[in-house]
Protein backbone atom coordinates (compact mmCIF):
# COMPACT_ATOMS: atom_id res chain seq x y z
CA UNK A 1 0.00 0.00 0.00
CA UNK A 2 1.20 3.71 -0.64
CA UNK A 3 -0.38 5.15 2.31
CA UNK A 4 2.70 4.19 4.93
CA UNK A 5 1.13 3.42 8.80
CA UNK A 6 3.47 5.78 10.50
CA UNK A 7 3.88 5.54 14.26
CA UNK A 8 0.57 3.40 14.32
CA UNK A 9 -0.06 -0.30 15.07
CA UNK A 10 -2.63 -0.51 12.34
CA UNK A 11 -4.08 1.26 9.51
CA UNK A 12 -7.61 1.09 11.66
CA UNK A 13 -5.89 2.81 14.50
CA UNK A 14 -4.02 5.77 12.07
CA UNK A 15 -7.73 6.36 10.26
CA UNK A 16 -9.24 7.12 13.64
CA UNK A 17 -6.63 9.63 14.62
CA UNK A 18 -7.04 11.22 11.04
CA UNK A 19 -10.51 12.06 11.04
CA UNK A 20 -10.28 15.66 12.82
CA UNK A 21 -8.29 16.34 9.97
CA UNK A 22 -10.55 14.72 6.87
CA UNK A 23 -13.67 15.67 8.49
CA UNK A 24 -12.11 19.37 8.12
CA UNK A 25 -11.10 19.09 4.78
CA UNK A 26 -14.53 17.88 3.84
CA UNK A 27 -16.32 20.64 5.89
CA UNK A 28 -14.06 22.99 3.87
CA UNK A 29 -15.97 21.80 0.75
CA UNK A 30 -18.96 23.95 1.92
CA UNK A 31 -17.68 26.14 4.50
CA UNK A 32 -14.93 29.11 4.26
CA UNK A 33 -12.69 29.46 6.89
CA UNK A 34 -14.65 31.48 9.71
CA UNK A 35 -17.76 31.93 7.67
CA UNK A 36 -20.94 31.12 9.26
CA UNK A 37 -23.20 33.16 7.89
CA UNK A 38 -23.52 30.87 4.44
CA UNK A 39 -22.14 28.30 2.57
CA UNK A 40 -19.26 28.47 0.21
CA UNK A 41 -20.90 30.09 -3.61
CA UNK A 42 -19.40 27.44 -5.11
CA UNK A 43 -21.00 24.30 -3.26
CA UNK A 44 -23.20 21.88 -5.38
CA UNK A 45 -23.23 25.51 -7.30
CA UNK A 46 -23.69 23.19 -10.73
CA UNK A 47 -26.76 21.01 -9.03
CA UNK A 48 -28.67 23.89 -7.45
CA UNK A 49 -32.05 23.19 -10.22
CA UNK A 50 -31.66 19.48 -9.11
CA UNK A 51 -31.76 20.01 -6.17
CA UNK A 52 -34.67 22.39 -5.90
CA UNK A 53 -37.03 19.72 -7.13
CA UNK A 54 -36.77 17.37 -5.11
CA UNK A 55 -39.66 16.33 -2.53
CA UNK A 56 -38.43 12.90 -0.85
CA UNK A 57 -34.94 11.19 -0.26
CA UNK A 58 -34.68 7.56 -0.71
CA UNK A 59 -30.76 6.47 0.49
CA UNK A 60 -29.17 3.09 -0.17
CA UNK A 61 -26.13 1.74 1.01
CA UNK A 62 -24.58 -1.26 2.91
CA UNK A 63 -22.84 -1.62 5.88
CA UNK A 64 -21.36 1.40 7.62
CA UNK A 65 -22.67 3.58 4.80
CA UNK A 66 -25.68 2.45 5.51
CA UNK A 67 -25.22 3.47 9.09
CA UNK A 68 -24.37 6.67 7.79
CA UNK A 69 -27.75 6.90 6.23
CA UNK A 70 -30.09 6.26 8.79
CA UNK A 71 -28.67 9.17 10.50
CA UNK A 72 -29.36 11.51 7.50
CA UNK A 73 -32.88 10.17 7.76
CA UNK A 74 -33.24 12.06 11.64
CA UNK A 75 -31.29 14.96 10.27
CA UNK A 76 -33.36 15.30 6.24
CA UNK A 77 -36.77 14.75 8.15
CA UNK A 78 -36.16 16.89 12.03
CA UNK A 79 -34.02 19.86 10.15
CA UNK A 80 -35.59 20.50 6.81
CA UNK A 81 -38.76 18.48 6.65
CA UNK A 82 -37.88 15.94 3.38
CA UNK A 83 -38.89 12.82 4.04
CA UNK A 84 -36.29 10.23 3.69
CA UNK A 85 -35.96 6.29 3.34
CA UNK A 86 -33.20 4.52 3.89
CA UNK A 87 -32.62 0.44 3.17
CA UNK A 88 -29.94 -1.63 2.84
CA UNK A 89 -29.54 -2.25 -1.17
CA UNK A 90 -29.38 -6.54 -1.00
CA UNK A 91 -33.12 -5.90 0.71
CA UNK A 92 -33.94 -2.82 -1.56
CA UNK A 93 -33.15 -4.06 -5.06
CA UNK A 94 -34.99 -7.17 -4.49
CA UNK A 95 -38.34 -6.11 -3.54
CA UNK A 96 -39.80 -4.21 -6.33
CA UNK A 97 -39.82 -0.92 -4.16
CA UNK A 98 -41.99 2.45 -5.19
CA UNK A 99 -39.40 5.28 -6.02
CA UNK A 100 -41.93 8.74 -5.98
CA UNK A 101 -41.64 11.17 -8.37
CA UNK A 102 -38.88 14.08 -7.53
CA UNK A 103 -37.28 11.52 -5.02
CA UNK A 104 -33.41 12.10 -4.84
CA UNK A 105 -31.68 8.61 -4.46
CA UNK A 106 -28.53 8.78 -2.52
CA UNK A 107 -26.14 6.13 -3.00
CA UNK A 108 -23.33 6.43 -0.07
CA UNK A 109 -20.26 4.16 -0.80
CA UNK A 110 -16.64 4.65 0.69
CA UNK A 111 -15.59 1.96 -2.06
CA UNK A 112 -18.11 3.23 -4.71
CA UNK A 113 -17.78 -0.31 -6.11
CA UNK A 114 -20.39 -2.83 -3.85
CA UNK A 115 -22.33 -4.64 -6.32
CA UNK A 116 -25.40 -4.12 -4.45
CA UNK A 117 -25.85 -0.77 -4.12
CA UNK A 118 -24.52 -0.28 -8.08
CA UNK A 119 -27.56 -2.84 -8.88
CA UNK A 120 -29.77 -1.17 -6.73
CA UNK A 121 -28.90 2.17 -8.09
CA UNK A 122 -29.45 1.02 -12.09
CA UNK A 123 -32.69 -0.93 -10.94
CA UNK A 124 -34.42 2.80 -10.03
CA UNK A 125 -32.97 4.16 -13.15
CA UNK A 126 -34.45 1.74 -15.40
CA UNK A 127 -37.67 2.74 -13.23
CA UNK A 128 -37.47 6.29 -14.79
CA UNK A 129 -39.77 7.88 -12.17
CA UNK A 130 -40.12 11.77 -13.21
CA UNK A 131 -37.66 14.51 -11.73
CA UNK A 132 -35.25 11.22 -10.45
CA UNK A 133 -32.04 12.42 -9.30
CA UNK A 134 -29.29 10.38 -7.67
CA UNK A 135 -26.28 10.99 -6.10
CA UNK A 136 -22.78 9.55 -5.21
CA UNK A 137 -21.57 10.17 -1.74
CA UNK A 138 -18.61 8.47 -2.44
CA UNK A 139 -14.86 8.24 -0.78
CA UNK A 140 -13.05 6.96 -4.43
CA UNK A 141 -14.10 10.15 -7.53
CA UNK A 142 -12.86 7.33 -10.26
CA UNK A 143 -15.24 4.70 -9.23
CA UNK A 144 -18.29 3.16 -10.92
CA UNK A 145 -20.77 4.66 -8.85
CA UNK A 146 -19.75 8.49 -9.39
CA UNK A 147 -19.55 7.67 -13.11
CA UNK A 148 -23.25 6.09 -13.07
CA UNK A 149 -25.24 9.58 -11.19
CA UNK A 150 -25.86 13.25 -11.78
CA UNK A 151 -24.28 14.58 -8.79
CA UNK A 152 -20.92 13.69 -7.17
CA UNK A 153 -20.43 14.47 -3.45
CA UNK A 154 -17.11 13.67 -2.11
CA UNK A 155 -15.83 12.50 1.17
CA UNK A 156 -12.31 13.97 1.77
CA UNK A 157 -11.36 10.79 4.05
CA UNK A 158 -8.24 9.75 1.71
CA UNK A 159 -7.32 6.23 0.95
CA UNK A 160 -8.92 3.89 3.80
CA UNK A 161 -7.12 0.48 4.09
CA UNK A 162 -8.24 -1.11 7.48
CA UNK A 163 -11.56 -3.10 6.57
CA UNK A 164 -13.84 -1.72 9.30
CA UNK A 165 -14.50 1.83 8.09
CA UNK A 166 -13.71 4.59 10.66
CA UNK A 167 -12.80 8.01 8.51
CA UNK A 168 -15.30 7.27 5.89
CA UNK A 169 -17.90 7.04 8.13
CA UNK A 170 -17.39 10.39 10.12
CA UNK A 171 -16.97 12.41 6.77
CA UNK A 172 -19.48 10.62 4.53
CA UNK A 173 -21.51 12.13 7.99
CA UNK A 174 -20.23 15.32 7.48
CA UNK A 175 -20.76 15.39 3.57
CA UNK A 176 -24.24 14.43 4.33
CA UNK A 177 -25.15 17.62 6.90
CA UNK A 178 -23.53 20.16 4.59
CA UNK A 179 -25.70 18.13 1.69
CA UNK A 180 -28.74 18.81 4.20
CA UNK A 181 -27.96 22.35 4.91
CA UNK A 182 -27.58 23.31 0.98
CA UNK A 183 -30.82 21.45 0.32
CA UNK A 184 -32.24 23.54 3.01
CA UNK A 185 -30.94 26.85 1.72
CA UNK A 186 -32.01 26.25 -1.45
CA UNK A 187 -35.75 25.36 -0.90
CA UNK A 188 -35.88 28.26 1.86
CA UNK A 189 -36.23 24.92 4.12
CA UNK A 190 -34.31 26.65 7.29
CA UNK A 191 -34.13 29.87 8.33
CA UNK A 192 -31.07 32.14 8.56
CA UNK A 193 -30.33 31.73 12.22
CA UNK A 194 -31.00 28.26 12.32
CA UNK A 195 -27.99 27.85 9.12
CA UNK A 196 -26.07 30.45 11.46
CA UNK A 197 -26.19 28.08 14.20
CA UNK A 198 -24.96 25.00 12.52
CA UNK A 199 -22.43 26.68 10.74
CA UNK A 200 -20.69 27.80 13.61
CA UNK A 201 -21.40 24.23 15.31
CA UNK A 202 -19.70 22.84 12.37
CA UNK A 203 -16.59 24.61 12.39
CA UNK A 204 -15.69 23.19 16.31
CA UNK A 205 -16.34 20.15 14.69
CA UNK A 206 -12.57 19.20 13.97
CA UNK A 207 -11.84 20.39 17.40
CA UNK A 208 -14.01 18.31 19.37
CA UNK A 209 -12.91 14.91 16.93
CA UNK A 210 -9.50 15.55 18.30
CA UNK A 211 -10.49 16.05 21.94
CA UNK A 212 -12.08 13.01 21.64
CA UNK A 213 -8.94 10.94 20.58
CA UNK A 214 -7.87 12.22 24.07
CA UNK A 215 -10.24 9.49 25.63
CA UNK A 216 -7.78 6.83 23.99
CA UNK A 217 -6.22 5.36 27.46
CA UNK A 218 -9.49 5.28 29.57
CA UNK A 219 -11.22 3.52 26.98
CA UNK A 220 -8.45 1.39 26.32
CA UNK A 221 -8.75 0.48 30.27
CA UNK A 222 -12.56 0.00 29.80
CA UNK A 223 -11.73 -2.73 26.98
CA UNK A 224 -10.05 -4.99 29.42
CA UNK A 225 -13.76 -5.89 30.77
CA UNK A 226 -14.30 -6.93 27.08
CA UNK A 227 -11.67 -9.43 26.19
CA UNK A 228 -13.62 -12.50 28.22
CA UNK A 229 -17.01 -11.49 26.71
CA UNK A 230 -19.23 -13.91 24.74
CA UNK A 231 -21.75 -10.59 24.02
CA UNK A 232 -22.27 -7.54 24.11
CA UNK A 233 -25.10 -4.77 23.62
CA UNK A 234 -25.24 -1.49 22.50
CA UNK A 235 -27.62 1.26 22.94
CA UNK A 236 -28.70 4.75 21.59
CA UNK A 237 -31.77 6.68 21.65
CA UNK A 238 -32.27 9.15 18.53
CA UNK A 239 -29.13 10.25 16.20
CA UNK A 240 -27.37 8.27 18.55
CA UNK A 241 -29.33 4.83 17.59
CA UNK A 242 -27.33 4.26 14.47
CA UNK A 243 -24.23 4.58 16.24
CA UNK A 244 -25.28 1.83 18.50
CA UNK A 245 -25.42 -0.06 15.19
CA UNK A 246 -21.82 1.32 13.99
CA UNK A 247 -20.51 0.47 17.36
CA UNK A 248 -21.97 -3.36 17.69
CA UNK A 249 -20.87 -3.72 13.82
CA UNK A 250 -17.47 -2.32 14.76
CA UNK A 251 -16.83 -4.90 17.68
CA UNK A 252 -18.07 -8.38 15.78
CA UNK A 253 -15.96 -7.10 13.15
CA UNK A 254 -13.04 -6.99 14.32
CA UNK A 255 -12.62 -8.52 18.04
CA UNK A 256 -15.38 -11.35 16.51
CA UNK A 257 -17.61 -10.69 19.90
CA UNK A 258 -20.95 -11.09 19.18
CA UNK A 259 -22.71 -7.76 19.21
CA UNK A 260 -25.71 -6.08 19.00
CA UNK A 261 -27.00 -2.51 18.36
CA UNK A 262 -30.53 -1.59 19.64
CA UNK A 263 -32.75 1.25 20.11
CA UNK A 264 -32.76 1.84 23.79
CA UNK A 265 -37.04 2.61 23.79
CA UNK A 266 -37.17 -1.39 22.13
CA UNK A 267 -35.11 -2.93 25.36
CA UNK A 268 -38.53 -4.00 27.29
CA UNK A 269 -39.28 -5.36 24.05
CA UNK A 270 -37.56 -8.19 23.84
CA UNK A 271 -33.41 -8.14 24.63
CA UNK A 272 -34.27 -7.03 28.35
CA UNK A 273 -34.35 -10.77 28.74
CA UNK A 274 -30.32 -10.97 27.78
CA UNK A 275 -29.18 -8.98 30.59
CA UNK A 276 -27.24 -10.47 33.29
CA UNK A 277 -23.85 -9.98 35.15
CA UNK A 278 -21.83 -11.01 32.31
CA UNK A 279 -23.17 -8.95 29.70
CA UNK A 280 -21.78 -5.85 29.44
CA UNK A 281 -23.92 -3.11 27.22
CA UNK A 282 -22.18 0.49 25.90
CA UNK A 283 -24.35 3.02 26.17
CA UNK A 284 -24.43 6.22 23.87
CA UNK A 285 -25.41 9.12 26.50
CA UNK A 286 -24.67 12.69 25.35
CA UNK A 287 -26.94 15.28 26.87
CA UNK A 288 -29.44 15.86 24.41
CA UNK A 289 -33.34 15.85 24.24
CA UNK A 290 -33.57 11.81 24.63
CA UNK A 291 -31.14 11.56 27.58
CA UNK A 292 -33.97 11.83 30.48
CA UNK A 293 -36.00 8.36 28.25
CA UNK A 294 -31.99 6.80 28.28
CA UNK A 295 -31.28 7.51 31.95
CA UNK A 296 -34.26 5.40 32.38
CA UNK A 297 -33.07 2.78 30.26
CA UNK A 298 -29.81 2.25 31.51
CA UNK A 299 -31.96 1.90 35.33
CA UNK A 300 -33.63 -0.85 34.03
CA UNK A 301 -30.52 -2.51 32.68
CA UNK A 302 -28.61 -1.91 36.20
CA UNK A 303 -31.31 -3.04 38.16
CA UNK A 304 -30.77 -6.26 36.19
CA UNK A 305 -27.30 -6.88 36.76
CA UNK A 306 -25.92 -5.69 33.46
CA UNK A 307 -22.37 -4.45 33.46
CA UNK A 308 -22.76 -0.32 32.00
CA UNK A 309 -20.13 1.23 30.01
CA UNK A 310 -21.23 4.90 29.38
CA UNK A 311 -19.81 7.32 27.02
CA UNK A 312 -21.66 10.36 28.44
CA UNK A 313 -21.30 14.38 28.18
CA UNK A 314 -19.85 15.63 31.54
CA UNK A 315 -23.27 17.97 31.52
CA UNK A 316 -24.98 14.81 32.07
CA UNK A 317 -23.63 15.00 35.82
CA UNK A 318 -23.81 11.63 35.82
CA UNK A 319 -21.16 9.88 37.98
CA UNK A 320 -19.71 6.18 37.79
CA UNK A 321 -20.55 3.79 40.45
CA UNK A 322 -20.72 -0.12 40.92
CA UNK A 323 -20.95 -1.75 37.77
CA UNK A 324 -21.21 1.57 35.51
CA UNK A 325 -17.67 2.25 33.66
CA UNK A 326 -18.11 6.59 32.67
CA UNK A 327 -16.14 7.88 29.99
CA UNK A 328 -16.77 11.72 29.32
CA UNK A 329 -16.95 12.93 25.83
CA UNK A 330 -16.49 16.62 25.15
CA UNK A 331 -19.55 18.61 24.56
CA UNK A 332 -20.88 18.67 21.41
CA UNK A 333 -24.17 20.28 20.22
CA UNK A 334 -27.07 17.44 19.70
CA UNK A 335 -26.98 18.09 16.13
CA UNK A 336 -23.56 16.83 15.31
CA UNK A 337 -23.33 14.35 18.26
CA UNK A 338 -23.18 11.40 16.07
CA UNK A 339 -20.52 12.22 14.50
CA UNK A 340 -18.60 13.08 17.62
CA UNK A 341 -19.42 9.58 19.83
CA UNK A 342 -18.47 7.46 16.51
CA UNK A 343 -14.61 7.87 18.06
CA UNK A 344 -14.97 6.13 21.25
CA UNK A 345 -16.92 3.64 19.60
CA UNK A 346 -13.87 2.85 17.48
CA UNK A 347 -11.44 3.16 19.95
CA UNK A 348 -13.08 0.79 22.41
CA UNK A 349 -13.91 -1.86 19.51
CA UNK A 350 -9.97 -1.14 18.46
CA UNK A 351 -8.63 -2.03 21.61
CA UNK A 352 -11.16 -4.92 22.67
CA UNK A 353 -9.65 -6.42 19.16
CA UNK A 354 -5.90 -5.57 19.86
CA UNK A 355 -6.28 -7.43 23.60
CA UNK A 356 -7.64 -10.20 21.73
CA UNK A 357 -5.12 -10.85 19.16
CA UNK A 358 -7.54 -10.68 15.67
CA UNK A 359 -6.39 -9.11 12.48
CA UNK A 360 -7.92 -6.02 13.06
CA UNK A 361 -7.06 -4.73 9.58
CA UNK A 362 -7.83 -7.66 7.89
CA UNK A 363 -10.31 -9.11 9.61
CA UNK A 364 -11.36 -13.10 8.57
CA UNK A 365 -13.71 -13.72 6.03
CA UNK A 366 -14.25 -10.13 4.88
CA UNK A 367 -13.30 -7.95 2.00
CA UNK A 368 -12.32 -4.19 1.78
CA UNK A 369 -14.93 -4.04 -1.35
CA UNK A 370 -17.81 -6.61 -1.88
CA UNK A 371 -18.18 -6.51 -5.50
CA UNK A 372 -19.60 -9.47 -5.76
CA UNK A 373 -23.06 -10.24 -4.25
C1 LIG B 1 -17.51 -1.43 7.47
O1 LIG B 1 -16.70 -1.46 8.58
C2 LIG B 1 -17.61 -2.67 6.69
N1 LIG B 1 -16.35 -3.22 6.34
C3 LIG B 1 -18.69 -2.73 5.63
O2 LIG B 1 -19.88 -2.80 6.32
C4 LIG B 1 -18.77 -1.62 4.57
O3 LIG B 1 -19.18 -0.42 5.18
C5 LIG B 1 -19.75 -2.05 3.46
O4 LIG B 1 -19.26 -3.19 2.81
C6 LIG B 1 -20.04 -0.95 2.46
O5 LIG B 1 -18.91 -0.62 1.71
P1 LIG B 1 -18.92 0.68 0.80
O6 LIG B 1 -19.09 1.85 1.69
O7 LIG B 1 -17.57 0.67 0.11
O8 LIG B 1 -20.05 0.54 -0.18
Amino acid sequence: HNADKGEFKHYMLKEIYEQPDAVARTIEMALDNGETTKLRDDFLQRHETLLSGIRHVQVIACGTSYHAGMVAKYWFESLIRIPCSVEVASEFRYRNPVVVDNTLVICISQSGETADTLSALRDIQKQTPAGLVSLALCNVPTSSLVRETDIFLPTLAGPEIGVASTKAFTTQLVALILLILKVGVTQKRMTDEHLNTLLSELHQLPGQLYASLNLDAPIKTMSESFEDKKSCLFLGRGLQFPIALEGALKLKEISYIHAEGYAAGELKHGPLALVDKDMPIVVLAPKDSMFDKLKANMQEVHARHGELFVFASEASQMVAEDRLHLVYVPDVCETLAPIVYSVPVQLLSYHVAVMRGTDVDQPRNLAKSVTVE
